[in-house]
């Protein structure tokens, strides 16, 4: 069976309309609405990539677009996932579910229509001691507003038993970990991990999914890959500016490198968007680290209690 991207998120909200302002803000598009749910999508070209349903706050499902249609039979023969079946969202395709450890739903999808993607803005040029680039011409000036969002990167999900999950995700959805935390000076007890889609040679995300071991079994984060932590910054300004509640930063991650923003939806899940994440492939080699030594943003002595409460 192999992956090549994390495709969609699930939740059930119990505000429709709320939970629509805050993604629209945030820089989702909405798709589909009715009165008890709404589809939304990036401007990356994808057909969707956020589901809501009217109902108690809770985390209902993820799904990964898979390489081929036979790895849908794949996942039934191998896995037991249920039948292969022809989906209903905006670009049609077909997929399947299989169910984690801890009973969370992951679908795996395929033959999805996808959209136009929008253009990327014009690229930063920084004028810097080493490099000028720019004469007589003021910065780009991004409008102030919701981020162009171009595809959903990645999620972080709390589970009750770390290495439960994570083999699971390994072995199951073939995910390989990048990154690893362990509680301090007892390596063998993994608490976090940074797990990619194995694409062999080819560069991929440093993570598509964070693991981290925790009371709760639900999900922590999802993230939305901006084009730069300029855009970053202005869409979080925008945010402020429209009553919305921060979580944390604009800050860098140490593990994954990536700029990230993260703010709460009005279920109280974090809505996050990232830019400049490490790509890494098969040569990368597995890192496994102390998490009392390791700080959490590059760019601020905040703690990080926060982003985890
Ligand atoms: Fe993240």
């Amino acid at each position: 069976m192999a992956l090549r991207s994390l495709h969609h998120v699930s939740f059930t909200v119990t505000d429709i309309e709320k939970t629509q302002q805050f993604a629209e803000d945030f820089g989702l598009r909405t798709v589909e609405k009715s009165d008890n749910h709404i589809i939304m999508k990036t401007a990356g070209g994808d057909a969707w990539c956020y589901k809501a349903v009217r109902g108690e706050r809770g985390f209902t499902g993820m799904g990964f677009l898979v390489e081929n249609a036979s790895d849908l039979e794949d996942a039934v023969r191998d896995h037991g996932a249920t039948p292969v079946r022809k989906l209903e969202t905006p670009g049609g395709g077909y997929g399947v579910t299989l169910t984690s450890p801890e009973g969370m739903k992951i679908d795996l999808v395929h033959g999805i229509e996808g959209d136009t993607p929008a253009e990327v803005q014009p690229e930063l040029r920084l004028n810097t001691p080493a490099s000028r680039v720019r004469f007589s011409e003021p910065q780009e000036t991004r409008p102030l507003g919701p981020a162009t969002l171009y595809r959903l990167g990645h999620l972080g999900l709390y589970v009750n038993d770390y290495k439960k999950n994570a083999e699971w995700f390994v072995n199951t959805l073939g995910l390989i970990v990048t990154d690893s935390m362990h509680i301090p000076n007892v390596p063998q007890k993994t608490v976090v991990g940074f797990l990619r889609i194995d694409r062999g040679e080819k560069f991929v995300d440093h993570h598509s999914v964070f693991l981290a071991e925790d009371k709760r079994s639900d999900l922590h984060h999802i993230s939305f890959e901006a084009q730069d932590y300029e855009a970053q910054f202005r869409a979080h300004r925008w945010l402020g500016s429209q009553g919305h509640e921060l979580n944390w930063g604009v800050g860098r991650h140490p593990l994954g490198s990536h700029v990230f923003d993260v703010w709460f939806a009005p279920d109280r899940y974090r809505f996050e968007s990232f830019s400049d994440t490490d790509l890494v492939n098969n040569a990368h080699v597995h890192g496994h680290h102390d998490i009392s030594k390791h700080e959490m943003d590059c760019w601020s002595d905040e703690p990080a209690n926060k982003y985890f409460e």
